[in-house]
Parts: structure tokens; sequence; C-alpha cells
């Protein structure tokens, strides 16, 4: 059996001392009011939590919530070790961010998005066209992942057309990915499930992905990812370039484990998208706004994409926000007369959300949160790095802020995946929550805290899975192999 990891967590026990965090304080026992009622009453969205689970256990309530620290309604507290689901960047309770939202919505909340606007939202348009990469320096703004996806679909499709390619109308997206729940961005979604949903839009072809662990090609690192950037091109010729609108991928995709592909595959795909005159759109709901340790994760690779999209981390969740960045000359032929864009959501651009963005962007600037995220990426990177002597961690993958996915095997010889059902899985993401640590425990477990997260609680973390490891691989010993 493993060794428990041994790093001398000082700074950690000091903080949890101070903090007067026990070890397993947090089963639900008696359940809270607020937590009986969401039982009965809502549906909570879900794509890995069965109803029987759910109203076995119950949900955690979270009241109130300052840094990378939740607190729950019954007074326990948590570190949020996921940032709420890769977005709360500048971390929990900033009334900063309250306050502005306050004085928006005190003056003027809502103008309508379709022939008006506001100062707020002007303001914000103008800001992300400054930190965005090139000449993305349009914007069109949603209210969420999902929707900024669907958006940068319509985008590409029109922008072909008025190009004069009305026929481009396919889209290649990648193997693992997750893009969204709507309809167009759940089928660009691997997980999306096809026996509820089917057949989804017409059209999306999947390619390979990188894969440093599992590379579909059995190729390692740049060779690898090299391989699945042609693989995109040959897919390209295979739908025949006059059919296809655009590619998409997230520079790094968290859905797809974290894998961090080399610079050469998005040089290459970006040739490839502009030889064959397809557009290149960038996903960067989740590595937007400093969690990559860059503003926007396409700097690590020199690439401008086509379209960019972001959500999460543009208002670090204090409102629902998302945005399409679109380069100039794609921008272009929607000026002429008679090519508006075809779209219109009511809540984009909305006023209270737009302070929001703007003042969580000011604070991610001022703290110097990108720098930041760099750097305790690194540390928790290699903290992380130490869980490799776990018989059930095959790989630990991260470093470019604060994006870390630790890959959890049965065997590592064979890298045999546990499956996300089964019992060790489940398990190990119940023990966690137990011990006081919120994260996510499918194929990976993933760590992306506030970008606010300080040494201790990196410790801290990372304290909590290696011990719920141990205790999970002495449960489930027989099965590993
Ligand atoms: C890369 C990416 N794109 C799109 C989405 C969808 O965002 P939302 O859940 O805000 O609709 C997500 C959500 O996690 C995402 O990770």
């Amino acid at each position: 059996m493993c060794k428990v990891l041994r790093i001398t967590f000082e700074s950690f026990r000091a903080w949890r001392k101070e903090n007067d965090v026990a070890a397993n304080d947090h089963h639900i026992g008696t359940r809270h009011e607020a937590e009986a009622s969401a039982i009965e009453h809502l549906w909570p969205h879900s794509n890995d939590l069965e109803w029987d689970e759910y109203t076995e256990r119950g949900l955690r309530v979270f009241a109130s919530g300052q840094g990378s620290t939740l607190t729950d309604v019954q007074g326990r507290s948590y570190l949020d070790g996921l940032a709420g689901l890769f977005l709360v960047n500048v971390g929990h309770g900033r009334t900063e961010i309250a306050a502005a939202m306050a004085e928006q919505a005190g003056r003027l909340a809502y103008t309508a998005s379709s022939n008006s606007t506001n100062p707020a939202t002007v303001a914000l348009a103008e800001t992300i066209a400054s930190i965005t990469p090139g000449d993305l320096d349009r914007v069109f703004f949603c209210s969420g992942g999902s929707e900024a996806v669907e958006t940068a679909l319509k985008i590409a499709k029109q922008a072909q057309v008025l190009r004069g390619y009305p026929k481009r109308y396919k889209v290649i997206c990648r193997r693992g990915s997750y893009h969204g729940q709507t309809f167009g961005a759940m089928s660009l979604t691997s997980s999306a499930k096809e026996r509820y949903f089917g057949p989804f839009m017409a059209g999306v072809s999947k390619v390979p992905s990188p894969n440093h662990y599992r590379n579909d090609f059995g190729l390692e690192g740049e060779a690898g990812d090299l391989m699945c950037a042609r693989y995109a091109e040959q897919e390209i010729l295979a739908q025949g370039p006059e059919h296809v609108a655009a590619v998409i991928g997230e520079p790094i995709s968290a859905a797809n484990g974290t894998h961090l592909p080399s610079p050469a595959y998005w040089q290459e795909l970006r040739r490839i998208c502009d030889r064959h005159g397809v557009l290149l759109i960038m996903d960067e709901v989740i590595t937007g706004f400093g969690r990559t340790g860059a503003m926007f994760a396409a700097e690590h690779y020199g690439v401008v994409p086509d379209i960019m999209t972001m959500a999460k981390g543009i208002s670090s969740g204090y409102a629902p926000v998302g945005a399409v960045a679109v380069r100039r000359e794609v921008f272009e032929p929607f000026t002429k007369h008679g090519n508006a864009i075809n779209h219109l959501l009511t809540f984009g651009g909305h006023a209270v959300a737009a302070a929001a963005a703007s003042k969580n962007i000011e604070i991610i600037q001022r703290e110097h949160l990108v720098e930041r995220s760099a750097q305790m990426g690194r540390y928790l990177l290699k903290l992380a790095d130490g869980l490799r002597q776990h018989p059930t961690v095959g790989d630990v993958r991260g470093g470019k802020g604060l994006l870390c996915a630790i890959d959890l095997v049965r065997n590592k010889e064979t890298k045999e995946s546990w499956g996300t059902e089964h019992p060790f899985i489940k398990g190990l993401a119940l023990r966690t929550q137990e011990r006081g640590l919120i994260t996510r425990v499918w194929d990976v477990l993933h760590l992306a805290p506030p970008l606010v997260i300080t040494e201790p609680e990196v410790e801290h973390a990372i304290e909590i899975v290696d011990s719920c490891l141990t205790e999970m691989e002495r449960k489930f010993a027989d099965a590993i192999s």
C-alpha cells in the first residue's frame, strides 16, 4: 500500500489551527431547513449527480464565502478547490464588486440589447477589446458560456455566407471537449447524451485532441499534438473545405483532463485554418481572465483566433456574463447594409452584469492576479506532483496557472481509468467533500481554486487529496493492479 505523502506542511498546520478547521467535520448529519427544502423543490443542474445520490446526501447549501473559503448554512467551512465551477477568479466575498453592481442597478439596470446600450456595457466592450490578443476588438455580449458558443457558431456561419461561401456550415471540434449544454454547444460537446437529445446539429465532426498521457496515435509530446492538428486538416479535406465554417477548441481543455498542448499544435491549427479559409474559434470560457497564468490562454501559444468565446472568469461569477470577441476582418462584412448579425439575446450586455465584470477585471489587473495564478499554479503542481507516489495517480498535469488535473487510474501500466461510476471515484468525491475540500472527481480530480488562493490553502487541498486517496486505496486495494 502506498505511503501517505509526507510534506512538512508547517504553514498549513498553523493555518488550520488558526481557522479552527477540524480534520473530518463535514458530514451532512441533521439537515438544515434550506437543505431539506432544496431536496423538495430544487432541481439541481447536473451531468453526473443521480437523483438518489442527491436525495440521500443532499446538496451543500452555501451561505457565504470569503476568498477561497465557502461556508455552508450549518456554519461549516470548505476550501473551494474548484472556484465554483472554474470561475470565481477574484475569490468570494468581494464587496467592491457588490457595490459596483448596486450602484449600477440603482441608476439603470437594463437597456434593450438590440437598439440601445448603456455606458457600463460600452466600457466593458472597450476593456475586453483592449485585453484580448491581436485585433479581437469587436465584442458581442451574452449571459454565459453556452450562449457564447452558440453566438460564435452563428457568427462563423453568417460570416462565411457574407464572405461568399454559402455552403460553409460544418464545424469541426475535438473529442473530449466541452462547449456547453444548449443545442449547438451541446452538439460540439463529447459528453452530450445522444440517447436523449440526438440527433445533434448537422455537420459536426470530432477529431482527436492533444493528449500527452494517452495519445491517440501512440506518439509522444509535440509529435502527438502535431498529428492531432494534421488530423483536423484531413477532416477539413474529407468534409470538403467549401463546406467547413469553423474549427473550435479550448486552448487547454479542462473537460478533457487539462492536457497542455505544445505551442506547435495551435500554431499548426492556425495555419491549417488559414490555408482552407476556415475560421478558428478558441473557447476561452474556462481559460480566460487569468486562469492559466495569462489573461487569455491563446497568449501561451502565440495565436490569435478569429473568434474567441469567454464567460465564467469575466465576472468571477458575480453576475452571469458571456462574450464573444471577433477579429476586425471577420467583423467587417457585417458592417455592409443588409448584412446585420441575425442574433438577439435579451440579456446580452446587461448593465449590472457589465458593471460586475468591469470591476472584476479591474481587480484582476490591480492585484496582479494573472501573475499570481502563474506563480501559485507552479506551487500547486509541485505539491500535486508528490501524489504520483500513489498507486492510483497515473499522471499529474498543470503548471499553467491554477488549472491542475490528477489522473486517477486502477493500473499505472495500462493507464486504465476507474470510470466515473466506480465506487472508488464516488467515494473519493464524497470523502474530499466531507473533509472540507470542494473539487470535482471524475476520471481526473480537478483543482482550479480562486486565483487568490494562499500557499497554506494549496497545502491544505493537497493534504486532503493525499489522505483521501490513501483511504480509498486501502478500501479498494483488491481493485488496484
Ligand atoms: C470551455 C467551455 N465552454 C463553454 C462552457 C459552457 O458554459 P456555461 O456553463 O456558462 O453555459 C463551459 C462550461 O463549463 C466550458 O468549460
